[in-house]
């Protein structure tokens, strides 16, 4: 049972209804926080009106704020890149962000600003481990990364802060895992496309834990947060393990899912390992830097 305390710091979670949202509500809300979210549709005690595409917003708690964390955009896996979803993915980023730089003069206790973003802004090459100082990528998710960045720039000329770029986050209430857990469960699940390719990933509690120390810390900067990176093969096999699943369909062919999914196959079939070492030298100690550990959290036993 979580208490919010006087003395402790006013979050306000832009995007908050979401999967990472719920999870860092209680994160924040254990400790003592009083945390507010920013959607659309509001409908509980703590829910806060806006609609960025169109500069609306409940402005009565702004000048309670301590904490801003932007987290706000349209799914990115949900549904198939059509020219019409790009644009979605991409401006319902950009124009939050730049929504929030517009009111930030409002939040006049403001501290500390978080915003989220993906590290699926390299250039996928095999074998190389990029680091923050790489350049952004040529794809499509490069770009909205670095147009949702320079937004995020915009508030940090306002307010100290860091840029985080997500990596695919694990949950056991929802998100990547669940979509990796449906076949497995009714016994069809399989690797895809090689299997060797690698994509990092982090627990959701790191995430969380991350969060609250880059505030406690006040970092500054840009930071990929990933506990590990896997191949699709391993996460694949450990995950039928831990949920006691036979694995024996031979992997799904690249160009099945591409079919299958359109353009963004990529989020499953792209090769790409990041580093994790600037936040570890900032002092971060993850928690979760193997997929047993991480699984074993979900599951309790293989
Ligand atoms: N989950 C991951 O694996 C992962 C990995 C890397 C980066 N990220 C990034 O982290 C952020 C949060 O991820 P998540 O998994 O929690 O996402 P999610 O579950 O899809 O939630 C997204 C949130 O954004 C809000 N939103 C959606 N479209 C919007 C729009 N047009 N205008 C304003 N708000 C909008 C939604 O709020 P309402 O509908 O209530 O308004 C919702 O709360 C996302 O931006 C995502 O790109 C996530």
């Amino acid at each position: 049972m979580s208490t919010v305390r006087d003395d402790m710091p006013t979050v306000l979670i832009a995007g908050g209804s979401g999967l990472i949202g719920g999870h860092l509500t209680r994160h924040f809300k254990d400790r003592g926080y009083r945390v507010y979210k920013l959607t659309r549709s509001p409908k509980k005690h703590g829910q806060i009106y806006w609609n960025p595409a169109q500069g609306k917003i409940n402005t009565s708690k702004l000048a309670k704020v301590d904490i801003l964390i932007n987290l706000a955009g349209e799914n990115i896996g949900s549904k198939r890149w059509t020219t019409e979803r790009k644009a979605q993915i991409l401006s319902s980023r950009v124009q939050s962000t730049e929504f929030l730089a517009s009111i930030i003069p409002q939040m006049t206790r403001l501290k500390y600003y978080i915003g989220a973003s993906g590290v699926n802004c390299y250039d996928a090459i095999p074998d190389e481990v990029f680091s923050e100082d790489a350049p952004y990528g040529h794809d499509f998710l490069a770009q909205v990364v670095q147009d949702w960045e320079s937004a995020h720039q915009q508030v940090l000329k306002q307010v100290q802060g860091a840029i985080l770029r997500i990596s695919m986050v694990l949950s056991r209430h929802g998100g990547s895992l669940q979509l990796m857990k449906q076949p497995i469960y009714w016994g069809v699940g399989a690797a895809v496309g090689p299997g060797t390719q690698s994509s990092p990933w982090v627990h959701i509690d790191d995430l969380c834990r991350l969060m609250l120390f880059a505030y406690d810390q006040r970092l500054k900067g840009t930071y990929n947060v990933l506990g590990a990176n896997s191949t699709n093969k391993e996460m694949t096999q450990r995950l039928a393990k831990w949920m006691k699943r036979p694995l024996f369909m031979p992997n799904i062919p690249a160009f099945f899912l591409r079919f299958l999914l359109g353009e963004r196959a990529v989020l499953v079939l792209s090769d790409l390992k990041a580093s994790n070492q600037k936040i570890i030298d900032a002092g971060f100690t993850f928690k979760y830097s193997s997929l047993d550990s991480t699984f074993k959290s979900f599951f309790k036993k293989p």
